[in-house]
């Protein structure tokens, strides 16, 4: 077994390719966001790691909130759009149709199959190029047509993935297994 280095490489594969939702200055604003986790169960927590150049990180400071959405394969090019440009340059609050939740002003998009509205609780300022948004999760949106017996099924939500080095985006492939099963056929 030949290891070779290729460099100190943050990035964990695969990464999501999602879309935070925020009013900047009263209007919805998305950025494509691949810096994205859950940190905690329960209660959920998540957190997203945003540039501090981004224009968004201003709209959730001002309201408090923000949404997470994953979008599926036929959102791929709004999505990169949303990548490429910033809303200090272009308004981006016409590329999706757009509804609110409980906290009123996380913008959250209808053709989204998942979309998660989080209440802002910490900003952690210790890099010096982002800064890391905590998020409590208050709502989780859905539709029928996403679940399998009650709970989102990703190969119907077909979200899409990002392969950050090689600049890709790909597609989930099937099911190869049940987590908290296999392992205990293993040994
Ligand atoms: C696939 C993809 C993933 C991205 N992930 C992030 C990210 O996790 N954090 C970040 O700050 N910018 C990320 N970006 C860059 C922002 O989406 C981009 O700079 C965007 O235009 C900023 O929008 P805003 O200025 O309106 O907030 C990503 C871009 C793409 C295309």
């Amino acid at each position: 077994m030949n290891k070779i280095e290729i460099g100190a490489l943050n990035f964990s594969y695969p990464m999501p390719t999602l879309l935070v939702g925020s009013k900047v200055g009263g209007r919805p604003n998305f950025i494509t966001v691949a810096f994205c986790t859950a940190v905690q169960m329960k209660p959920p927590v998540l957190a997203i790691s945003l540039s501090k150049k981004r224009y968004t990180n201003a709209g959730i400071k001002e309201n408090g909130t923000f949404s997470v959405c994953v979008p599926s394969t036929d959102l791929l090019g709004a999505a990169d759009y949303c990548g490429i440009y910033s809303g200090k340059e272009v308004d981006k609050s016409d590329v999706f149709e757009i509804f609110y939740g409980k906290l009123e002003t996380a913008p959250m998009i209808k053709n989204c199959p998942i979309c998660i509205e989080c209440k802002l609780t910490n900003v952690i300022d210790i890099l010096a190029e982002d800064e890391i948004f905590l998020g409590d999760v208050v709502e989780t949106y859905t539709e029928e047509q996403y679940l399998t017996n009650g709970v989102p099924d990703l190969l119907k939500v077909k979200p899409f993935i990002l392969s950050v080095r090689d600049k890709r985006y790909l597609s989930l492939g099937e099911n190869i297994g049940t987590s908290w099963e296999e392992g205990k056929k293993f040994k």
